[in-house]
């Protein structure tokens, strides 16, 4: 099983980050192998409206994010860990979600088929506050973005009050139920 986790924050070892990958303790601990990928390490803009796309649904900026639609295609399940930035999401995410434009001209203007089977998706928010209305909000642009991929959103939650790095130590809670959401994943498969 593909299972590709993608690192939202661009701060290392922070509150994203130890729940991605408690998360993935989780799914190790069925003896499977997922693949991390840090859009804050990949160079990459946001989407430059050219128009490359509009005849074949294909992005023609060559950057890494032809790197990240390859394994996002490949990906049977996706888990995205976010930080709560500005009410939204971090600009990296934001960046590769409008990226998707093309695979929205591919699925809603060309009406390409896309004959994968519905990918599963799963999201980790955290933020310094508890403001529902902030989590709501990025679940909404995260659940559009699923939709575009191909991928349901399966499974999410928020860890509020964290907000220093790491802090999210602190709440074993948010700990274990990053850990069992890794485990349930494969049980989306039947
Ligand atoms: C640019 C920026 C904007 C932020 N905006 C919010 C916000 O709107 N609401 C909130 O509760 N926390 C906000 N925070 C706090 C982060 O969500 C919080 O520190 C989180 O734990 C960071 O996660 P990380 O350690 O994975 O990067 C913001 C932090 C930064 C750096």
């Amino acid at each position: 099983m593909k299972i590709l986790a993608i690192l939202g924050s661009p701060r290392r070892g922070g509150n994203s980050e130890i729940l991605l990958d408690k998360a993935l303790e989780g799914v190790k601990s069925l003896g499977l192998e997922p693949e991390k990928i840090v859009l804050n390490e990949l160079k990459f803009a946001g989407c430059q409206e050219c128009g490359g796309c509009d005849k074949t649904g294909r992005c023609i900026v060559n950057d890494d994010m032809q790197m990240i639609y390859k394994k996002l295609d490949e990906a049977e399940a996706v888990v995205l860990a976010s930080p709560i930035f500005f009410g939204s999401l971090p600009a990296q995410v934001k960046a590769m979600i409008d990226r998707y434009q093309c695979i929205w001209v591919a699925k809603y203007v060309l009406e390409k088929k896309n004959p994968a089977p519905l990918k599963k998706g799963f999201l980790i928010l955290v933020s310094a506050g508890s403001r529902g209305s902030f989590f709501k909000n990025a679940e909404s642009i995260v659940r559009n973005f699923f939709a575009v991929l191909g991928a349901e959103l399966k499974e999410s939650f928020c860890c509020p009050n964290v907000d220093k790095k790491a802090r999210v130590l602190e709440h074993p809670n948010c700990l274990e139920k990053a850990f069992e959401l890794g485990k349930k994943i494969p049980r989306y498969f039947p």
